[in-house]
């Protein structure tokens, strides 16, 4: 098998998206105050993301993934840099950015149709159309027959699935997700990313999606941001040139694979030892 060589750095690739930037990182940087002292988490993290990309973060337990992601999301501000949507900075949350989160967040007292429902009928869509955009995301995600079960009947996959429905019913330019499949077991798991590799295909969505497993990562995106630890810097970003749908265990994707966790070693380690010390 030949070594594998990074996109950026064969002849001719740009590291780039080929696609119009739909969302620009500045500089952002980020220092927390904890009991510790100063946590410096985000070192001037610059990088594009292209309208309808599918783009993984992907860095060690504590790196700055969700600190980074909240920042993208609008949930947080950067101490320094800027994000920009189409060229606007973000100043906040916005219906252009939709979150789904690890534990799915939904509201236990509706049902799934509710749960889908509910954020359109905060932005006060007709009642008709509300249904309609309901039925087809739940049928999207093929939850239809379970739009009027309680969220206590379902499993955690069907739940997340319930999750990602509400989300696109809002039909943001961009889907922001944060491990959304991390408390899945691996089969589940595995299930989750054939559905949602399927589903971006039909919507063609800006998806910027957070991992720290680098299988999920290479598997899922177009291109792969890797982090390191402390300070989080975009450590590099590798293209996943690979046609989907793909496979867990594509020999290609098994070669990225082996590359990105030989690179990342010693941040894992650095992450792992200062977890340890905390205890
Ligand atoms: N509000 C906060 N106040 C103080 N420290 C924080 C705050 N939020 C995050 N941190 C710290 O910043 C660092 C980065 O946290 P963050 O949640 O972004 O990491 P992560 O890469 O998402 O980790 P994980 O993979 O475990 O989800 C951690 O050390 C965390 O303890
Ligand atoms: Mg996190």
């Amino acid at each position: 098998m030949t070594p594998y060589v990074e996109p950026s750095r064969r002849e001719g690739a740009s590291p780039q998206p080929a696609l119009a930037p739909r969302v620009t990182l500045e500089n952002v940087s980020k220092d927390f105050h904890s009991h510790q002292g100063k946590l410096h988490v985000l070192d001037s993290v610059s990088l594009q993301i292209g309208a309808g990309e599918f783009f993984c973060l992907l860095g060690p337990s504590g790196c700055g993934k969700s600190t980074l992601f909240n920042i993208i999301a609008g949930l947080e501000r950067p101490d320094s840099g800027q994000v920009l949507v189409d060229g606007r900075p973000v100043t906040g949350p916005g219906p252009d950015r939709v979150v789904v989160f690890q534990d799915g967040a939904l509201f236990p007292w509706l049902t799934v149709r509710g749960n889908v429902e509910f954020g359109l009928a905060m932005r006060g869509l007709p009642r008709a159309a509300i249904r309609e955009r309901a039925m087809a995301v739940l049928d999207l995600v093929r939850l239809s027959r379970f739009a009027d079960a309680c969220i206590h009947e379902l499993s955690g996959g069907m739940r997340q699935r319930v999750s990602i429905a509400r989300a696109l019913a809002l039909e943001p330019r961009i889907l922001l997700m944060d491990e959304p499949f991390a408390a899945l077991d691996a089969q589940t798991r595995n299930v989750m990313q054939e559905e949602l590799q399927r589903i971006w295909a039909q919507t063609g969505q800006t998806v910027i999606f957070v991992t720290h497993n680098v299988a999920e990562a290479i598997r899922l995106g177009d291109r792969v941001a890797v982090l390191s630890f402390r300070p989080g810097q975009l450590k590099r970003e590798v293209s996943i040139p690979n046609p989907r749908p793909r496979l867990s265990d594509d020999p290609r994707l098994l070669e990225i694979r082996t590359f990105i966790l030989r690179d990342l070693r010693a941040d894992v380690h650095a992450a792992v030892e200062e977890e340890l010390a905390d205890e």
